[in-house]
């Protein structure tokens, strides 16, 4: 499919554990294709890395604009961190980097939940379309995302801030609920602390919860006590791709 308009853009998707892509029609936040998705390599390099985004757009046979996300923080286009990916990344221009491997297109590439965070207020609960939200995701780390009126404010990283004298993520991730065996109720009191430390701190209007345990929210959102509306994302595991293809629609290079 060589002729994409351009509310058909693709987005991918760049994990720990795999690297996924799918074309997004940006009227819908809907895929317009099958994910086609890679096994990270082990050495997630960014030369391996960046030769698998080259081989999915290959696969869409798409000629497009692309974003992609990464694990990580990137100011300036470069990447500033490396979250559960090779910390070669560290310093790596990240514009460079996909341009050589996808000349001659626009490529925009932005932070994991930054990603994910834009597409959940743009096509996610009614509640976060507007004003100042909050976006989080709980899986290995917390990764998170500042929204206002539909603007991002990139590369918050409120994962890491200290919340009673340890890093929030370190106790409040979906990670720390696996690795220390906690019931749904010891780890929802340690996600409310945080997020009351969250709320004290920046008053958002509403706070929207991503990641694999968002699905089984009934479980234990009701426990949480802040008094900011809290709701589950809704896209899921689709929201990196989908924001991803937005924010190079947007000409985002944060
Ligand atoms: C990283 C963030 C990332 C999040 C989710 C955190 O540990 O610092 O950059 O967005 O994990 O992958």
């Amino acid at each position: 499919m060589a002729e994409t308009t351009t509310s058909q853009v693709l987005g991918i998707d760049i994990g720990g554990s795999g690297i996924k892509g799918a074309i997004v029609d940006l009227n819908t936040g809907e895929f317009l294709t099958e994910r086609h998705k890679i096994e990270t390599p082990k050495a997630s390099t960014p030369e391996a890395v960046a030769s698998i985004v080259a081989e999915i757009v290959e696969h869409f046979d798409y000629e497009g604009p692309v974003g992609i996300t990464l694990p990580a923080v990137i100011k300036q286009q470069v990447a500033r961190t490396a979250a559960n990916i090779d910390k070669s990344w560290i310093g790596t221009n990240v514009d460079e980097l996909f341009s050589r491997h996808l000349p001659g297109r626009e490529i925009s590439v932005l932070n994991d939940a930054d990603a994910a965070g834009l597409a959940e207020v743009a096509f996610g609960d009614d509640l976060a379309r507007q004003g100042a939200v909050i976006f989080l995701t709980l899986g290995t780390g917390i990764g998170s995302a500042f929204i206002c009126d539909g603007v991002l404010f990139p590369n918050t990283e409120i994962g890491h801030l200290i919340v009673n004298g340890d890093e929030a993520e370190h106790q409040a991730a979906s990670s720390a609920k696996d690795r220390e065996e906690l019931s749904y109720k010891k780890w929802a009191k340690r996600v409310d602390l945080v997020l009351h430390e969250y709320e004290r701190l920046f008053f958002p209007s509403a706070f929207v919860i991503g990641g694999g345990i968002s699905r089984k929210h009934e479980k234990w959102m009701p426990l949480l006590t802040v008094e900011t509306p809290v709701v589950p994302a809704q896209l899921r595991n689709t929201a990196g791709i989908v924001g991803a293809a937005m924010a190079v629609s947007q000409h985002l290079h944060p």
